[in-house]
């Protein structure tokens, strides 16, 4: 089984020495994390090598370097490094996902950059996909290649990880290509973040700016179920936890031991970012020093900074305060004997950073924003058997598995200096005792279950997504269903009328029917042997307004009536009493729910939210319901949630029992009935199971079949009017 990755990244980067090419591994949580899977695919990864190639002798040997490793490059010129990965990627999309506002470049230039390399790793993966591959994009560099994928490839297993924070909708909101960036987004099957809380957001995103319907994690996109989840990242437990077993880890433990004398040691690992709040960290630093000086001479502070995105302007900018601000500490601090703090700008070979891990006594890790933070996870897994602390900042979502870390507000200096004079008196029993449940639950929670519980979730959502599709009417179906029609002596249709005959509107008065409508209605009446129900909502005199002409049944209310040979019948003698307390609740959610309205019907009362916020009518629904339960249950009426209503009707009669009836009037030997709404499952439940059930514009548990939109409803209808037989 192949797992195609598709990164911005490679896992290794590619740079020029003395006029040769040579290999480095590349820095990033998303690279160092996912390079150590060992997960039971033939895994191919497409991603850009890190250095732009001029001729094509190069790239001819780059690509013949790389494919050994099953790593296929895609390149980029000079021009869109600048355009799309330093411009759109890391000006705009990199600040807005980490609540850096006022950094965001915007420039319509990156945009077009952003799209056209997004459409070069669509070309590289089309070049690469066979029947049977599971895709899995990651990361927001690449946030238009699902969808891209999902137009040439529609039953493509597609995954997409997002490896760093997403926003709340309010900041989202700002991008002016929300929309195309969203659904990009949402040609993958599978949505992953490392946390709920960017899922909530992103969910909130889809519905809010795409108006789309999201039942808890999952988002119905035009004909497919998307799948949003939240993965923890995991490492790689056993390389970390066992490296200082071996040798040369064991050699460089003890070098920097020598070399950083007795002092009491705190780490502090991270790529070059502003995201990664160094500055408060190091105000930290100094508060702990001022505030604590019993600190003095015993406690050093290591910091790593491993060189990133240095042609962007504001991580130059930051790499000049930060030397400005350690040159500062340590003019103040330091003494003959004691350097407070050892800075490296420059990445670590992988054993001298699990030395550094396991040498150190307290890791001190306080991003402004981050994803997942894999640095935190690291340490505590290098650790071992030996005592250690890790500070973790509350905004980075590694802090929702390592509750046993010590939690601060990264902004906050004090806290952290707070955390650090806390770390150094920790007794050490506690310590082990705090890193053994972090231990514990990161050698379990690794990155293979990582990947497996992510591949395992997708096979679920692609599965589905298959029987959706095969439920769909197509050419086949619409064959064979029209061989059945042509055979059948005996035929009932029962359709419902908005969102199935009609196109929903935004004011109900306007749906009247169009000309098409009649032509397809009036020519299935006059087919020998058909008998035509529409089987509807609306009250009675709006049916016998616009289809009143027609030689059709009708059902209005749901089916509390019924009209034949010109006349109305009503089912029930008990109507429902609309009570003030009833109309009170009604009419205090529609003042305070704008855009919403109460209809009220002979045997319904109903609560229309259509053209009201989507977010402020999805918490007044519920309200709504909440405060109507205990009513309706005294008063014995049922209350039912239908697409964009609520509506409260009696428990005596609903579409289905008007479909038994009309199939009891004689022996139908093809019954068809076709809904978009969920009180058109009615029907569909009580039917034959060899009847043609068509749920319209969404998936039905009990619906055969399903069409996307009401238009090809019409066309499905007008396609059987047209047989002759
Ligand atoms: N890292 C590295 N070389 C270094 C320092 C760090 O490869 O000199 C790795 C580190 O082991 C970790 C990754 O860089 O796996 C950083 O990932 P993290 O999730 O902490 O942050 P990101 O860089 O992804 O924002
Ligand atoms: C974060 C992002 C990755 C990125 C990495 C390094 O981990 O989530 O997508 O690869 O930072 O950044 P770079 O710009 O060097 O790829």
């Amino acid at each position: 089984m192949r797992l195609i990755i598709i990164a911005n990244r490679l896992p290794i980067k590619l740079g020029r020495s003395s006029g040769r090419v040579v290999f480095k591994r590349s820095e990033g949580g998303l690279a160092t994390g996912m390079a150590s899977l060992h997960a039971g695919f033939e895994i191919h990864w497409i991603g850009w090598p890190g250095t732009h190639f001029d001729s094509d002798m190069e790239r001819g040997h780059v690509t013949s370097l790389l494919s050994r490793h099953a790593f296929h490059p895609v390149f980029l010129s000079q021009e869109q490094i600048e355009e799309y990965y330093e411009g759109y990627c890391n000006n705009i999309i990199w600040p807005l996902c980490h609540y850096f506002f006022a950094y965001i470049q915007y420039d319509q230039q990156a945009l077009t950059a952003y799209r056209e390399v997004n459409r070069m790793f669509f070309e590289a993966a089309k070049a690469m996909i066979g029947p049977g591959d599971r895709v899995w994009v990651q990361d927001y560099q690449l946030m238009l290649l699902p969808g891209m994928l999902r137009e040439e490839f529609p039953d493509l297993s597609i995954g997409y990880f997002h490896h760093i924070p997403f926003p709340s909708y309010e900041l989202f909101r700002v991008l002016p290509e929300r929309a195309e960036i969203l659904r990009g987004l949402l040609g993958a099957d599978l949505i992953g973040f490392h946390t709920h809380d960017y899922m909530r957001h992103f969910i909130s995103a889809a519905y809010r700016t795409l108006g789309l319907n999201c039942e808890l994690d999952e988002i119905r996109f035009v004909d497919r179920l998307v799948q949003v989840n939240a993965f923890p990242m995991g490492i790689d437990f056993n390389a970390y936890n066992q490296a200082p077993k071996r040798p040369q880890v064991q050699a460089y433990c003890q070098t920097l031991r020598q070399q950083l004398g007795v002092q009491k040691l705190v780490l502090s690992v991270d790529r070059l970012d502003y995201s990664k709040g160094v500055l408060h960290r190091l105000k930290g630093f100094a508060d702990a020093l001022e505030r604590h000086p019993e600190l003095l001479e015993k406690v050093s502070l290591l910091m790593l900074l491993v060189p990133s995105r240095a042609t962007v302007p504001e991580y130059a900018e930051l790499k000049k305060k930060i030397d400005q601000t350690i040159g500062e500490l340590n003019g103040r601090y330091a003494t003959p004997n004691w350097t407070p703090v050892h800075y490296y700008y420059r990445s670590f070979s992988p054993d001298r950073l699990m030395a550094l891990y396991h040498v150190s006594d307290i890791a001190l890790v306080t991003p402004l924003r981050d994803g997942m933070n894999l640095v935190a996870k690291e340490y505590v897994a290098a650790k071992r058997d030996k005592p250690g602390v890790l500070i973790l900042s509350e905004r980075a979502g590694a802090a929702i598995e390592l509750a046993d870390a010590l939690l601060v507000n990264p902004n906050d200096s004090e806290a952290i200096g707070e955390a650090i004079a806390a770390a150094v008196l920790m007794p050490e029993d506690e310590q082990l005792a705090r890193l053994r449940r972090m231990q514990a639950l990161l050698s379990r929670q690794n990155v293979d279950k990582w990947a497996a519980d992510y591949i395992e979730a997708l096979d679920v959502i692609r599965e589905r997504n298959r029987d959706l599709r095969e439920a769909r009417i197509g050419a086949s179906h619409l064959h064979d269903i029209k061989q059945l029609y042509a055979a059948a002596d005996k035929r009932l249709l029962v359709l419902d009328y908005d969102g199935t005959l009609a196109p929903l509107r935004k004011q109900p008065e306007q749906a009247v029917p169009e000309t098409r409508l009649m032509e397809i209605l009036e020519e299935l009446c006059r087919t020998p042997g058909n008998t035509v129900a529409v089987c509807s909502g609306r009250d009675r005199a709006t049916l016998d307004g616009w289809l009143g002409d027609l030689p059709v049944l009708l059902a209005a209310e749901h089916g509390a009536f019924y009209k034949e040979d010109g006349v109305w019948h009503s089912v029930t003698q008990r109507f429902p009493e609309w009570t003030r307390e009833l109309l009170d609740i009604l009419e205090r959610t529609t003042s305070q729910t704008p855009g919403s309205r109460i209809e009220q019907k002979q045997t319904a009362l109903v609560w229309h939210y259509r053209n009201s916020d989507a977010w402020l009518a999805d918490l007044r629904e519920k309200q709504l319901i909440n405060a109507l339960m205990p009513v309706c249950a005294r008063m014995d009426l049922n209350i039912m949630r239908g697409n964009k209503v609520v509506e409260i009707k009696s428990s005596d009669q609903n579409k289905g029992t008007e479909v038994m009836r009309l199939v009891a009037k004689d022996r139908y030997d093809f019954i068809l009935a076709a809904g978009d709404d969920v009180t058109d499952e009615d029907m569909f439940s009580v039917l034959p199971p060899d009847a043609i059930t068509i749920r319209v514009g969404d998936f039905s548990q009990t619906a055969r079949y399903s069409v996307g939109t009401q238009k090809e409803m019409l066309d499905f209808l007008g396609a059987l009017a047209a047989e002759r037989f």
